[in-house]
């Protein structure tokens, strides 16, 4: 295996696969305000496939490579720092947050997923944008 070939493609499958669950997450909530509860359920499963593939890449990537450092120096590594520390956090929190979520629309417990729903989806939503600006950031800004 070549340590050269691996590491320059990894990080944008990784960002592409968190950018699907993305687009599918939207749509799913596009789906649920118009009622369309099948619809809303195939792309909120989609969306978690997508998310753990992503999570195995992303595994894969960390055991298997060194971490990429981020190059830039003053008021940008301390944005970086700041949008990648709360892309950690909330990412780590997110991850029971969508199975329990899932697991109450399953049961159809429907009240108390909408209300779990309405913290699980925005913040799955901001770990999928900061997961992208920290890609970008850290690929080609320095
Ligand atoms: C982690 C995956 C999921 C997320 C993030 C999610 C997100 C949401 C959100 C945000 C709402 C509230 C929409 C609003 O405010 O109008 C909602 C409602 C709903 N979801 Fe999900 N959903 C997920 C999975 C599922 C699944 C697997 C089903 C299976 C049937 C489902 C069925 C429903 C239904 C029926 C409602 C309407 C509840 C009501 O109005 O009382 N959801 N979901």
């Amino acid at each position: 295996m070549t340590t050269d070939f691996w590491p320059t493609w990894l990080p944008l499958l990784n960002a592409i696969l968190i950018g699907i669950s993305g687009i599918f997450l939207l749509t799913g909530f596009y789906f649920i305000r118009r009622q369309q509860v099948a619809y809303h359920q195939r792309c909120m499963i989609t969306a978690t496939v997508f998310a753990a593939l992503f999570l195995v890449v992303y595994v894969t990537r960390a055991l298997l490579f060194e971490t990429k450092l981020f190059a830039g120096e003053g008021l940008v590594r301390v944005a970086y720092l700041g949008i990648l520390g709360s892309h950690m956090v909330l990412a780590v929190i997110v991850g029971p947050l969508v199975l329990v979520t899932i697991a109450l629309a399953l049961r159809r417990s429907f009240t108390r997923h909408r209300r779990l729903a309405r913290i699980t989806l925005p913040m799955w939503l901001y770990v999928v944008a900061t997961g992208w600006i920290v890609y970008l950031m850290l690929h080609y800004l320095a």
